[in-house]
């Protein structure tokens, strides 16, 4: 079974087809991506509406691409997924509108998927995939979640950002700093040439108890140091990338392992744009192997936004029999869809 992945949640396009046999994982035959960063980088961050016009200008490109590189037509996909939510309204219906479109003039099924069940299911695209039950911690530039994951549609929330999301704290601390958008790698790379004690700036919600993540109040104390720096800022701006990124990946490693302990859990995925942050991977795998947890990551290119994600998440449901694809091409879009919602539909 080839399953088609299209995402156009944000500022990428994605197209993927994996194939499905009758045993072991789905694998990826080809992807292809285009980013919208530049785009968007004259203004600082995502212009909707222009982000909506790209993808209809790539999404067809990106589909023939794939289809090219895996070597086949459009007539042998057997299924169709996209990105239904959440996301940006219109980019998402670009999305929805072509896969519809597709379905609807080759006689194939189509099926709505949910982006961060996407970002949750990509570390089985790898080359070490993990085993269910684990605890998932979702770290995107609109989610920071911790999730206990009993199998393919078995989603119990057990903690989640109650403000900014970690890669908001990113990108705002970036912006902060002048360092453009996406600010996230930006203030990665920076990091590396900075030390992270620097500057003390606050871990919200640590001893919380509980597995919620605050970030909002990171942003503001990195505002505060920047004012008082001035225009010593440009000297210590590596200092001060160093020392955010430590608060976040400090909050991020400490919640994880409190969410395995809490579960008696010893595997933990990382999945999302944050993923690929290697300060935390590096902190998290110091803390894992002190407790004997395994840490399962997507694939590098496969942390941020991408159609191979949401045909793998698309095929693992179908062969689940968590989901069903349909011949029904009437489609709707959902911004705003909490992942827990998928746990309750049969
Ligand atoms: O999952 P994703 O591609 O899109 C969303 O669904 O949000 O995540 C994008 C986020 C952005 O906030 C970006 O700054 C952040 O992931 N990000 C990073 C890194 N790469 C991407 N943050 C820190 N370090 C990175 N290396
Ligand atoms: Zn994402």
């Amino acid at each position: 079974m080839l399953v088609l992945g299209i995402e156009s949640s944000c500022d990428e396009t994605g197209v993927a087809l994996v194939e499905a046999g009758d045993q072991g994982l789905p694998v990826l035959r080809a992807d292809a991506l285009h980013s919208q960063i530049e785009m968007h980088q004259a203004y600082g961050g995502v212009v909707p509406e222009l982000a909506s016009r790209d993808h209809i200008r790539r999404v067809l490109p990106l589909t023939e691409a794939v289809l090219a590189r895996a070597g086949t037509r459009l007539a042998d996909i057997d299924v169709i997924a996209y990105t239904r939510g959440p996301g940006l309204a219109g980019a998402l219906l670009v999305g929805a509108g072509v896969a519809c479109a597709l379905g609807a003039a080759l006689d194939r099924p189509v099926l709505g998927m949910h982006h961060l069940e996407g970002h949750l299911l990509s570390p089985f695209l790898g080359s070490d995939p993990p085993s269910f039950p684990f605890i998932a911690l979702l770290v995107s530039g609109g989610h920071t979640q911790l999730m206990r994951v009993d199998g393919v549609g078995r989603y119990e929330l057990l903690g989640e950002t109650i403000d900014d999301a970690a890669g908001e704290a990113f990108d705002k601390s970036a912006k902060l700093m002048g360092l453009g958008y996406p600010g996230g790698p930006a203030l990665a790379r920076l990091a590396e040439a900075g030390d992270p004690t620097a500057f003390k700036l606050p871990r919200p919600l640590l001893h919380s108890g509980d597995l919620d993540f605050s970030f909002a109040g990171l942003k503001t104390a990195v505002l505060t140091q920047a004012k008082k720096l001035g225009a010593g800022l440009e000297a210590r701006t590596a200092d001060l990338c160093a020392s955010t990124q430590a608060a976040i990946v400090d909050v991020l490693v400490r919640k994880s392992m409190a969410a395995l302990e809490g579960a008696g859990l010893q595997r933990l995925v990382v999945a999302g744009g944050v993923g690929a942050n290697q300060a935390l991977r590096a902190a998290l795998g110091e803390a894992a192997a002190r407790r004997g947890v395994r840490v399962h990551y997507p694939e590098l290119h496969l942390c941020t936004d991408n159609g191979a994600m949401i045909a793998m998440a698309a095929a693992m449901r179908l062969a689940s029999g968590a989901q069903t694809a349909s011949r029904s091409y009437a489609f709707d879009v959902k911004p705003r869809w909490p992942l827990a919602e998928l746990t309750s539909r049969p």
